[in-house]
């Protein structure tokens, strides 16, 4: 079977997955980081070597206040207990988004969590926070003409916030919605598309492997 050696994912679902257990969204985004957990061990073990997810988007901001303190509280709390571990298990971890509009304590968490993990190898995990596919073109753009070159394919492909793993060979979104939500808007432009019903907390091995199942038919 063939497969996909970077595979990006909106991890969508969290919040219905908490209101079918009538729990507050915030139950939902805690159960996503252990659905995000279990499926790096799973990437890994298909012999997936890069995963790109989505877990806040530019347009996230707009979320009620309390979902979005709630959601920079668990990232504060993933940063302090799930990164060590993750290490231990040999994954690179990058962060990948516009920093300027997160936290102090965020960014140097980011910074810290990367410079501890960036000589592993067994799976790269880019973590997609305050991002946007728009920002990230144009951003890019910036860069390029910050450096007085020419706006060519190639110079934008050289600064996209993703240039250090290249494009996804599949995308997969779960949560049961066919968009793509402004996520990696440059990168996917050949990517093999899959869509899941499951939500994200429920995303798990089995799920995982028929999307896998699904890449390997289309890829034949
Ligand atoms: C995705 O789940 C996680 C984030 C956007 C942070 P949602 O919160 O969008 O869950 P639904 O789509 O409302 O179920
Ligand atoms: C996309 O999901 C963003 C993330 C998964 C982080 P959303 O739930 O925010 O996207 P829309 O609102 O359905 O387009
Ligand atoms: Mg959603």
């Amino acid at each position: 079977m063939s497969i996909p050696q970077h595979i990006a994912v909106v991890m969508d679902g969290n919040g219905r997955w908490a209101r079918q257990r009538y729990l507050p969204r915030v139950a939902g985004h805690r159960q996503g980081v252990e659905s995000l957990r279990r499926c790096v061990r799973a990437c890994e073990a298909s012999g997936v070597k890069v995963l790109t997810v989505f877990a806040f988007s530019s347009e996230n901001w707009n979320r009620p206040e309390e979902e979005v303190s709630g959601l920079m509280d668990l990232l504060i709390t993933a940063l302090s207990g799930e990164v060590k571990p993750s290490h231990e298990s040999g994954v690179k971890i990058c962060f990948v988004g516009d920093r300027s509009r997160v936290s102090e304590r965020v960014r140097a968490g980011f910074t810290k969590a990367e410079k501890l993990t960036e000589g592993n190898q067994k799976i790269t995990l880019n973590v997609c926070f305050n991002y946007g596919g728009r920002w990230d073109i144009a951003q890019a753009a910036r860069k390029v003409a910050a450096q007085g070159k020419e706006i060519t394919e190639e110079a934008l492909e050289a600064e996209m916030a993703t240039a250090h793993v290249g494009d996804p060979d599949l995308l997969i979104r779960t949560g049961g919605e066919y968009r793509i939500s402004n996520f990696l808007l440059w990168q996917c432009a050949y990517s093999e598309l899959v869509f899941s019903d499951k939500l994200w907390p429920d995303f798990d091995e089995a799920a995982l492997d028929t999307a896998l199942e699904e890449y390997a038919q289309r890829e034949r």
